[in-house]
């Protein structure tokens, strides 16, 4: 028999329904009735308790040793402690954009910097990398792209260590580009502390001491996207009418693709789904997409939040297709004395003759004499 203790009417009801048997002699009433009364009785009064004991089982629990602590705010802004995960770029991006409407934070928020590594396979300057963030943790977060083939295998000791995210193939040129951008600024979002984003290529080198970069990021007004209306073929050329009304050829812009943004800009690349379709669709080669997509449409989104410069310096003065390359070689005094000064830009609409914290292409046989030089002339690593 199996004991219905979830409503204590249906035992009720049993016993009454016993009770109310049709009239029967003494003795059966004696026999038979009265200890099923008697059992009805005994389940009506075990139900009760049972009951009871529901009611009472929070209390039970409170008094009960500690078995696991009920969640507290921790569980809603600890960043993922792996990067690694499962999520489509689909469930990623949805994931990437949610925003916290209430703007003041019931805890102490330290901002970051994240820095986005997007590169092919090794990051032969790292050893320089390293020395930049050395004690600046909490500060600063790392993503590396590579090719989905590569694993960077650096020991735990290091800042790149296990900051690898979920990687597909992507191409100069190719939509795949801009998807990877995306899905490094995705991941990057998910961490609630990032305010600032960097693209950086495994080419690149810092040109001052963390400390000087973080403020810089951090109180800009600006983002850094150097924003090119170019007439020529490589501008206006690559534009495709079929664009419009999204995009019309007076809004259409080039930039490097090394930008740097707030978070308010990274949200809205992730969450774009009006401009995208229009890129992937009609900037197919020779359009170069990922020298258009984002400037194009933070320009036409976000135009004066722009600083219309790129942070990341760079030599063209050889001419071609590329900009310069340079080896160990190169890397003197004189070299970097010479990019590190002798500019003028606007810094928050202020004068400012610190216009790059960053510079490429760094071939890896500049690491030795950057290593060397890097205390003297880029303060720090001694
Ligand atoms: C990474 O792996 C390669 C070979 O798989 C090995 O030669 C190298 O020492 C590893 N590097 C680190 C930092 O573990
Ligand atoms: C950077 O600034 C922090 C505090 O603002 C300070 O503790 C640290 O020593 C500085 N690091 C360098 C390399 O200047
Ligand atoms: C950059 O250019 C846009 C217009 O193209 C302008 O609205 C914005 O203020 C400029 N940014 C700065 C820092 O001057
Ligand atoms: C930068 O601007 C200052 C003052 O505005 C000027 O004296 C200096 O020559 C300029 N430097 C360069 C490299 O243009």
């Amino acid at each position: 028999m199996q004991l219905r203790v979830s409503s204590y009417e249906d035992v009720k009801e049993s016993a009454q329904a016993r009770a109310a048997q049709p009239r029967a002699s003494r003795r059966l009433l004696l026999k038979v009735l009265l200890p099923l009364l008697a059992l009805g009785v005994g389940f009506s009064v075990f139900g009760m308790y049972l009951t009871r004991l529901q009611v009472a089982a929070p209390v039970v629990a409170a008094f009960r040793p500690c078995v696991e602590k009920p969640a507290g705010l921790e569980r809603w802004i600890q960043p993922p402690s792996d990067l690694m995960h499962s999520m489509s770029d689909e469930e990623l991006f949805w994931r990437a954009s949610w925003v916290p409407l209430v703007k003041k934070y019931p805890f102490k928020w330290v901002p970051k910097v994240a820095f986005m590594f997007l590169t092919r396979g090794p990051l032969p300057l790292s050893p320089l990398w390293e020395r930049f963030f050395r004690g600046n943790e909490g500060r600063y977060s790392i993503y590396v792209h590579t090719h989905p083939s590569y694993k960077i295998n650096f020991t735990s000791d290091s800042v790149f260590f296990k900051r690898q995210i979920p990687s597909k193939v992507s191409e100069w040129g190719q939509m795949s580009m801009c998807d990877a951008e995306r899905r490094l600024l995705a991941n990057a979002l998910l961490d609630l502390s990032n305010e600032r984003f960097v693209l950086l290529s495994e080419s690149c080198i810092p040109l001052s001491n963390f400390n000087i970069t973080y403020q810089y990021l951090i109180r800009s007004r600006y983002s850094f996207v150097g924003l090119i209306d170019d007439p020529g073929p490589y501008g206006r050329g690559r534009y495709n009418p079929n664009m419009a009304p999204e995009v019309n050829i007076d809004q259409w812009r080039k930039a490097s693709q090394w930008f740097e943004v707030n978070r308010k800009l990274a949200l809205s690349i992730v969450k774009d789904a009006t401009y995208y379709p229009k890129f992937k669709r009609f900037c197919k080669p020779h359009c170069y997409v990922d020298e258009h997509y984002f400037p194009t449409m933070l320009f036409i989104e976000s135009a004066n939040l722009l600083a219309n410069r790129s942070i990341t310096w760079v030599d063209w003065s050889r001419g071609g297709a590329h900009p310069a390359t340079f080896g160990g070689v190169d890397v003197t005094e004189a070299f970097l004395k010479k990019i590190l000064g002798g500019q003028n830009c606007s810094y928050n609409n202020q004068p400012s003759s610190l216009c790059h914290l960053f510079a490429r292409k760094f071939a890896p046989s500049t690491l030795e004499p950057l290593l060397q030089l890097a205390p003297t002339l880029l303060g720090f690593g001694s």
